[in-house]
């Protein structure tokens, strides 16, 4: 059977560390271009995917429509078409049932329908108001960014961003606070070796398939960017008298998430938020250990507020 995995970004990552061998797999199919290998298998474009023969695509990318409309405009049989990454309405669409269950195995296709039950994204008869990165994204994620921008009105500090990866959040923040300076912190090659050591090697590769100068090239007010590239907290040096009105902390792991809280929470204006991604991903339970820590070696207790978007980002404030 000839089984092609849409996409090379985290979904592809964990796919592949969990239910599926790389030799499995005939290519990954990516729009961006950036890799020409993900995992040891060639990388390959939709028209490529479209001039061969297929028997199984499993997309693993969220813009499920958007993988539709190009299967459609490049007559790529949709029979063929699994839905990896998505929510109830989407799951539904999949066709290729038979060959999924016979790759995968029930216990993991039944993994993937209890995630069904959450609702991701609003209604999706309203789904063709919403602004595109809404529409392709976390909703409520991207909505609860919206309004906190608009609570921190008049309370000074930089916004940042430590773990920009491609850039996608960090894009809305600076987009919706086109005054605030915004430092985007990250390697823009994944996680650093040793904390990285207890992951899968398709979560690793999946973090390093990013490029600084396409991040910057996306940022709607790029002249507010200052982009620190290379290792936190060492990528920190010379901010220490800095405040922050507004920070993203998303860098999966323990270790680095205990250097951002250290680092952005005494700096951290009153009135301002930290969002905490991943906090309730049981995938990631390094992000609470950090918190843990954090609270135990500080002696203070913060403020939290529990956001019920994909994976779960705790608000913090002061
Ligand atoms: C989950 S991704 C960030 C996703 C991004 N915030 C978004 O929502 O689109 C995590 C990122 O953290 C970066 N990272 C992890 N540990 C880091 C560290 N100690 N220093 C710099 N970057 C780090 C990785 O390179 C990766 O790009």
């Amino acid at each position: 059977m000839k089984i092609y995995v849409w996409g090379t970004g985290c979904g592809a990552g964990d796919l592949l560390d969990t239910a599926l061998l790389p030799e499995q797999v005939t290519a990954f199919v990516d729009e961006e271009g950036v890799l020409k290998h993900f995992l040891n298998r060639p990388v390959i474009s939709p028209g490529e995917l479209a001039q061969g023969d297929y028997d199984l695509i499993l997309v693993t990318v969220r813009d499920a429509d958007g993988v539709q409309r190009r299967c459609r405009e490049l007559g790529i049989d949709e029979n063929t078409l699994f839905f990896l990454k998505n929510d109830a309405v989407l799951m539904s669409r999949s066709r290729a049932w038979d060959a999924a269950r016979a790759v995968l195995g029930d216990a993991y296709l039944d993994e993937r329908r209890g995630q069904e039950r959450l609702i991701r994204r609003p209604l999706w008869t309203e789904r063709e108001n919403l602004p595109e990165p809404e529409l392709k994204g976390d909703y409520v994620r991207l909505k609860t960014l919206e309004m906190l921008c608009g609570e921190i009105e008049g309370i000074p500090g930089s916004a940042a961003e430590l773990g920009v990866f491609r850039g996608g959040f960090a894009e809305s923040i600076n987009r919706l606070l086109p005054e605030r300076k915004l430092y985007l912190f990250d390697s823009f090659e994944g996680f650093a070796a040793e904390e990285g050591a207890e992951k899968g090697a398709g979560f690793l590769q999946a973090h390093r398939n990013t490029v600084e100068e396409k991040v910057f090239a996306r940022m709607p007010h790029p002249e507010r960017i200052v982009l620190r590239k290379g290792f936190f907290p060492a990528t920190a040096a010379e901010l220490e008298e800095e405040k922050f009105a507004l920070v993203s902390l998303d860098v999966d792991l323990e270790e680095s998430t205990l250097a951002g809280l250290r680092f952005f929470l005494p700096r951290l204006s009153s009135g301002g938020y930290l969002l905490l991604h991943d906090y309730y991903s049981p995938n990631l339970p390094g992000v609470k250990r950090a918190l843990r820590r954090y609270e135990e070696e500080s002696g203070i207790r913060l403020h939290r507020f529990p956001v019920c978007d994909i994976n779960g980002t705790l608000v913090i404030s002061v």
